[in-house]
């Protein structure tokens, strides 16, 4: 099966891949992140789900179906690095009394929050989970997400995060994109935290060990949440076997940046609070920053340093934090938008920290570019200038979703 698509502008994202430096699966650090390697008018063609060839000009396969782009833009698929889709219920009566100026430490007190959505995943089946996520995964192709890392994380007991990480495998079997599980055993607490973080250290962990050897584990380092004890005990533990990620900064620089280098965590994640020594000492690591400029926007105006981050050379992502509490959108595009008028990043940069630097965050190398050899997982914008995704605001940008080469229904 072949697909040519034709007339297109293409960000290619393979700019920085110039002969003598590394393989794809690097992220994009620094200034790299502005390049897009754009090919103002040109060709892709996909066999058998992957990018067979790229460029100006490219001969069709007598078999091949055609698209003309018309001139607008084609890029790869947005790779969300960073979602908590899988919840039931509803956290709307919370958002009103919020909007009415309730304090949050009220509404925490009367049983709102992560607890409200722990309580309503318990209450719910591993069906109804999936059900609700098809629905969202859905929604999210269509705003032009092929890739999708879910968290698990409000189920606070072992049989309940396995039940949501079941769930979140049943789902991603039924959808095109690809989705990737991670194990969020340190969301939030029962009891007194220094036991609760005993027990998911010495029973929990292993238990979702057994299930899903080799998963991604995360916590939330904040006051109220995981402290950073608590979280380098979870983290000594679990990088035996398990690659790390932690939620560090959001509202409190508490000191979690530092051990997340020194521990080689993957990524750091939010990072509103962060100091500028901690950003600077992040960008100089191997660990990569996630910002998630949605969270400021749905709750307190707080935005992380983005671009000193990029500045600094640092190897950043974007995701939309999708959630029920305080980041209620999937859209990328809008991530994007938020991205470049909060957080100091370019149009450029940010479409570079939502595509392939995002990939680099779940450790894939065959996404996130548009080159031979990708899995063809692509996009065509209704635009053809690629700033649109930033400047436009509400709506969906994308006019064709194509997932491992089979184009979706619009
Ligand atoms: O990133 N920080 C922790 N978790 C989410 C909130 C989840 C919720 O409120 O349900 C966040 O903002």
């Amino acid at each position: 099966m072949s697909l040519l698509i034709r007339n297109a502008r293409v960000l290619t994202l393979t700019a920085p891949l110039k002969p003598g430096q590394p393989v794809p699966g690097r992220p994009r650090r620094g200034k790299e992140l502005g390049e897009l390697g754009v090919i103002p008018q040109g060709d892709v063609l996909i066999v058998d789900g992957k990018i067979s060839a790229v460029g100006p000009k490219v001969e069709s396969p007598p078999d091949a179906e055609v698209i003309d782009a018309q001139g607008r833009v084609l890029m790869p698929g947005f790779v969300d690095c960073h979602t908590h889709i899988c919840w039931a219920g509803d956290r709307l009566g919370e958002w009103e009394q919020k909007l009415k100026g309730v304090p949050h430490a009220e509404i925490l007190r009367t049983g709102g929050g992560i607890q409200a959505t722990v309580r309503a995943v318990r209450d719910a089946t591993k069906k109804q989970l999936a059900a609700h996520l098809k629905t969202r995964l859905d929604a999210l192709l269509r705003d032009g997400t092929t890739t999708v890392e879910i968290k698990s994380g409000y189920g606070l007991q072992a049989e309940e995060e396995l039940k949501m990480l079941r769930a979140i495998v049943r789902a991603g079997n039924e959808w095109p994109g690809t989705i990737i599980p991670t194990a969020l055993l340190g969301h939030a607490f029962e009891g007194e935290l220094d036991e609760y973080a005993r027990m998911v250290v010495k029973e929990m962990l292993p238990t979702v060990s057994r299930e899903f050897p080799a998963i991604t584990v995360d916590a939330y380092c904040e006051q109220g949440a995981w402290s950073v004890e608590a979280c380098v005990r979870f983290f000594e533990k679990a990088s035996k076997h398990h690659p790390l990620r932690v939620h560090a900064d959001q509202f409190t620089s508490l000191g979690m940046v530092p051990e997340a280098v020194r521990l080689n965590v993957r990524s750091v994640d939010h990072l509103e609070a962060s100091t500028k020594a901690d950003l600077l000492l992040l960008a100089q690591s191997r660990t990569m920053g996630v910002i998630l400029p949605c969270t400021g926007f749905h709750t307190d105006g707080r935005y992380a340093r983005g671009g000193f981050f990029v500045d600094a050379g640092g190897a950043l992502a974007l995701a939309t934090n999708c959630n029920p509490g305080t980041a209620p959108t999937h859209s990328m595009p809008f991530a994007i938008a938020l991205a470049v008028r909060f957080c100091g990043l370019s149009p450029a940069e940010a479409i570079a920290a939502a595509t392939v630097n995002a990939a680099a965050v779940l450790g894939f190398s065959d996404r996130g570019m548009i080159e031979p050899g990708q899995r063809a997982d692509l996009i065509i914008l209704r635009h053809k200038d690629e700033r649109q995704l930033a400047y436009e605001l509400g709506g969906n940008p994308v006019d064709q979703v194509i997932c491992s080469g089979v184009l979706m229904p619009g």
